[in-house]
């Protein structure tokens, strides 16, 4: 069954209305301009963002001067023509890319300028990704491919990191199937593993590159369900990419893309409005 964006929403500003300040809130400087003021709670944005692949005649520009915010614990949903530059917005945000010009902040960190090992960091403790492909190791049990960014950095399980573990494991309904192996799962459930896997670590924002892309429409309802769970329960931020319309209905906004820009966004959107405005930008 699919939520009501509105109630899903209401919920969500009903839990996180006043969320606790997270130690990363308290360690931001209030002298640095590119720090958002406290009440705004941004956990992403981007400012004249611009991506442009190769030169002369074969130029490509992908991005085209973007900016875009990210409150915290909202779920938003990139959607626009292919090759409108989706896949090039979020790999940017997420550090896995590099920008022409214009500036990342992922919390109060602005990307640019960052060493490759101090971007490596970052993107380990405070990105988390879910990927088309799932990419579980296929070796390890669902719940040591949860845990295993946590183990590979070295992170001890505290009492509060277990308790946190815990919650995403229960709210993502994965309880009883911990000890599968992913050649043991669906795919719905591999991508849940996989959402659990990008929550442990508690990042400030998970980025989803089309993560139903490989789901039937049961799972992919099940997973887009979860992340907007996940927001709502658990007060992530999420963005996705996405070419479902449905996934407008889980989602409390959707920004749309075409030829590198940001040509529009929805508030509360539902899959028929969502729909309509996707007319219009497939006939520009
Ligand atoms: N590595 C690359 N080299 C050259 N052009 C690229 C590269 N990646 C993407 N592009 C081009 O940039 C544009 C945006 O691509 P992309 O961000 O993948 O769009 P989307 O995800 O919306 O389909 C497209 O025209 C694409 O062909
Ligand atoms: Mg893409």
């Amino acid at each position: 069954m699919k939520p009501s964006a509105t109630a899903a929403a209401g919920q969500a500003e009903a839990n996180h209305a006043d969320p606790p300040p997270t130690d990363r809130a308290q360690a931001t400087d209030p002298q640095n301009p590119l720090q958002p003021a406290q009440h705004r709670q941004l956990a992403a944005r981007a400012i004249g963002l611009s991506k442009v692949y190769g030169s002369g005649d074969t130029q490509v520009r992908a991005l085209d001067d973007v900016s875009v915010d990210f409150a915290r614990a909202e779920f938003t949903a990139i959607m626009g023509p292919s090759g409108s530059g989706k896949s090039t917005l979020m790999h940017c945000l997420a550090g896995l890319d590099v920008a022409s010009s214009g500036m990342v902040v992922i919390g109060a960190t602005e990307l640019t300028g960052l060493s490759d090992k101090k971007l490596t960091q970052l993107r380990r403790d405070r990105i988390g990704f879910v990927f088309q492909a799932f990419n579980l190791v296929p070796t390890l049990t669902a719940l040591e491919n949860i845990t295993l960014p946590m183990d590979i950095a070295g992170r001890k399980r505290d009492a509060d990191s277990q308790a946190w573990l815990d919650s995403v494991i229960d709210t993502l309904g994965l309880r009883d199937r911990l000890s599968h192996r992913p050649s043991e799962l669906s795919g719905g459930q591999q991508q849940r593993v996989a959402c659990a896997r990008a929550l442990a670590g508690r990042p400030d924002i998970i980025f989803g590159d089309e993560p139903t892309g490989n789901l039937d429409s049961r799972s992919s309802g099940e997973v887009l369900g979860i992340l907007r769970q996940s927001v709502s329960a658990l007060g992530q931020t999420v963005v996705i990419v996405t070419h479902d319309p449905r996934a407008a209905g889980y989602a409390d906004r959707v920004v749309f893309l075409a030829d590198g820009q940001i040509v529009d966004e929805l508030r509360e959107p539902t899959a028929d409005k969502v729909l309509d405005r996707m007319k219009n930008l497939e006939q520009v």
